[in-house]
């Protein structure tokens, strides 16, 4: 806090000598410096902090299948007799679902044999809303009916129904019931109740609620996916983040195994499970019933281009470091050829027939692929080379994302940066996780990037309040505000950066592993941090054409507490100016606009504002630190702008 206090003090300072007076500064509306890609500002989606299982994934019952290391975490059992209740395991026939449930019924009545799930950290319960439940079972004759009902926190009953399986023989069968909640509840749980005499195998045992993502059966959160959607993200990028890497690699995210029927989809412990020893989460695992089929599906939804993250025959270099051998890398690099053709092939091909029989028949159209996550070293660069020929000559045009490893700067950067620009690497992918300083003070950064040659995508990104990984980590207007100040150097410098998002993306309030995250969510409700509204209003103002904006012929990048920039959108034509005011007073600037003939009479304006750097945003005030958007009246070719203490303007204004 005391860091953060000097801070203030140092911004405050720099704002002092010139506080008072007019800034004058210059936009060259008709001079392009740069085009703006559609892909600008975009998401970066991992499971962390119960990101796809227990957050967008909208499945309520955790451990649904029994395949946790514990296979009855998760459930609370009440049996009758000894061995009423069984996990059984079928590895040797099924090795992607193994285990079971087992129910005999010894005559058993009401409240003899339950079986209750707490869902993640509870289950959201929204009143009057449809719940879909559905379960896999198998008998010999049909003996038992099932009581389902949603409980709250006190274990009464706020809806339910009842089910008597019909089928039998050998073969598994799928009983589905649908009803509504009668109250809503935060904490809620579901609750089986098995009666009758006889023998009942269970398997998926599910529960979604009807209101999910374009009302998709077993489909996603709408609220969350609202959230993304509402950012227009020109990219999505996915699964990972440390999870593509593994702990080692018998743990690395493998996409095959991600599709297909839900109950064929092999479960995987995730990495973030275990990961930091003061944020434990056992119950942590990946069903897949987000994989990447439904990534593509969500790209497609939301208007973003699909980049995937592959491992590269490397597991995570925090963790195991361990590396697959160079003459075994050929599966690694056939699963990024095939994800290709699983993207773009027709149903024709192996792999394109896979995703049609998904229900897409169309192609993904995907452009882009990132090998390796944070890897780093010789053992990268020897690996990348040889993904990279094999991508490259079967499809030429197809880009590559390369990782330039955990930070911005330092010796494994200098290293890969250097090998990465030798082999003329498409994109580079740079990340950093700073202080709030370091984002201010690094607004240049790519003013003097080399303008030809390799692009950069500023995958992972986020302002740390206290330090990287410290639970302290707070999405406060600090944060965002310096983040704002440095994407003005980002989009200063679209002809480099072609690429950036936030990192990590969703944390669920009650089962988070990292922070700070762009949007926090319980069961129930969901929250834009002031971070996300930077990123918001990057994207929603992103213009296709950079123009420069000056402060005494110098580009705008700190010079008392000021950061700018300019941008053209051709198809509205409109001039869209961000302005970043870091300091703790109000300030007056006036922009000359050269090379424009004629200014509308008003202009929208868009601030995001807070006198109070450490303010938040949180379930009870969700938009405390949001945009307020208002009209403002401009005679002639000039524009005044008072920009308000530690605040971020956008102006857009038709030329
Ligand atoms: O975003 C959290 C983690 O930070 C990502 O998994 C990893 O790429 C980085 O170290």
């Amino acid at each position: 806090m005391r860091k953060i206090s000097l801070l203030m003090i140092a911004l405050a300072a720099l704002g002092i000598p010139n506080a008072r007076s007019q800034k004058q500064l210059t936009v060259k509306v008709n001079q392009t410096k740069a085009d703006i890609q559609p892909t600008m500002w975009g998401v970066f989606f991992e499971d962390i902090n119960l990101g796809a299982d227990g957050g967008i994934y909208a499945e309520m019952v955790k451990n649904r299948s029994f395949e946790f290391f514990r296979p009855l975490m998760g459930w609370d059992v009440k049996r009758k007799t000894e061995g009423d209740v069984l996990v059984v395991n079928r590895k040797e026939v099924n090795t992607a679902n193994p285990r079971y449930l087992r129910v005999t019924a010894n005559n058993a009545a009401k409240g003899d044999v339950v079986l209750v799930n707490e869902g993640f950290r509870g289950m959201g319960i929204k009143k009057d809303l449809r719940y879909d439940f559905s379960i896999m079972y198998h008998q010999q004759q049909p003996a038992v009916r099932l009581t389902v009902e949603l409980i709250d926190a006190n274990g009464k009953s706020i809806g339910g129904t009842t089910i008597t399986p019909q089928e039998s023989g050998d073969a598994w069968h799928k009983a589905i019931a649908s009803f509504n909640a009668t109250a809503t509840e935060l904490k809620g749980k579901l609750k089986i109740t098995i009666e009758g005499n006889g023998v009942i195998d269970l398997d998926m045992i599910s529960l979604f609620p009807g209101d999910t993502w374009k009302n998709r059966p077993g489909g996603m959160r709408a609220d969350m996916v609202q959230l993304l959607a509402d950012m227009k993200p020109g990219f999505i990028r996915f699964p990972g983040g440390c999870i593509v890497e593994g702990f080692d690699l018998s743990q690395r995210y493998q996409w095959k195994k991600t599709l297909g029927p839900i109950e064929e989809r092999q479960l995987l412990i995730n990495r973030w499970n275990f990961e930091f020893a003061h944020r434990p989460t056992p119950d942590y695992f990946q069903t897949f019933g987000l994989g990447f089929f439904e990534y593509f599906q969500l790209a497609e939804d939301i208007g973003a281009e699909p980049l995937p993250i592959l491992n590269c025959g490397m597991a995570c270099q925090f963790n195991s470091a361990e590396v697959a051998t160079l003459d075994e890398l050929d599966p690694y690099v056939q699963d990024a050829l095939d994800l290709i053709e699983f993207a773009n092939g027709d149903a024709s091909t192996k792999w394109g027939k896979v995703r049609a029989d998904m229900g897409h028949s169309t192609p993904f159209n995907l452009k882009m692929m990132g090998v390796g996550n944070e890897n780093w070293g010789p053992q990268y660069v020897e690996r990348l080379k040889i993904f990279t020929k094999a991508i490259k000559s079967k499809y030429p045009d197809f880009k590559l994302v390369n990782s330039s490893g955990t930070d911005p700067n330092g010796e494994r950067f200098d290293y890969l940066n250097n090998e990465l620009r030798k082999m003329n690497a498409d994109i580079i992918d740079e990340h950093y996780y700073r202080k709030p300083e370091w984002f201010f003070e690094n607004a240049r950064r790519y003013d003097n990037y080399p303008r030809n040659g390799s692009k950069i995508f500023g995958g992972e990104y986020a302002a740390q309040s206290d330090k990287t990984v410290s639970v302290d980590n707070k999405n406060c207007w600090l944060t965002a505000l310096s983040e704002a100040a440095f994407m003005t150097g980002l989009e200063r410098n679209a002809d480099v950066v072609n690429m950036a998002s936030y990192a990590p993306l969703f944390a669920h309030a009650d089962g988070w592993q990292w922070t700070p995250d762009l949007i926090w969510v319980n069961n129930l409700k969901s929250y834009g941090t002031p971070d996300y509204y930077v990123q918001q209003l990057f994207s929603l103002n992103k213009g296709n054409k950079v123009v420069p904006i000056t402060l005494n012929n110098d580009v705008v990048a700190g010079q008392d507490s000021l950061f700018a920039a300019a941008a053209i959108d051709t198809k509205t034509n409109e001039l869209i100016i961000k302005l970043v005011n870091a300091s703790n007073r109000s300030q007056e600037t006036s922009l000359s606009l050269d090379g424009v003939k004629k200014l509308a009479s008003q202009g929208t304006l868009t601030v995001l504002q807070n006198d109070d750097l450490m303010a938040v945003n949180s379930f009870t005030e969700p938009t405390k630190v949001s945009p307020k958007q208002s009209t403002v009246k401009l005679s002639g070719k000039k524009i005044n702008l008072s920009a308000a203490p530690y605040s971020f303007s956008v102006l857009r204004v038709k030329i």
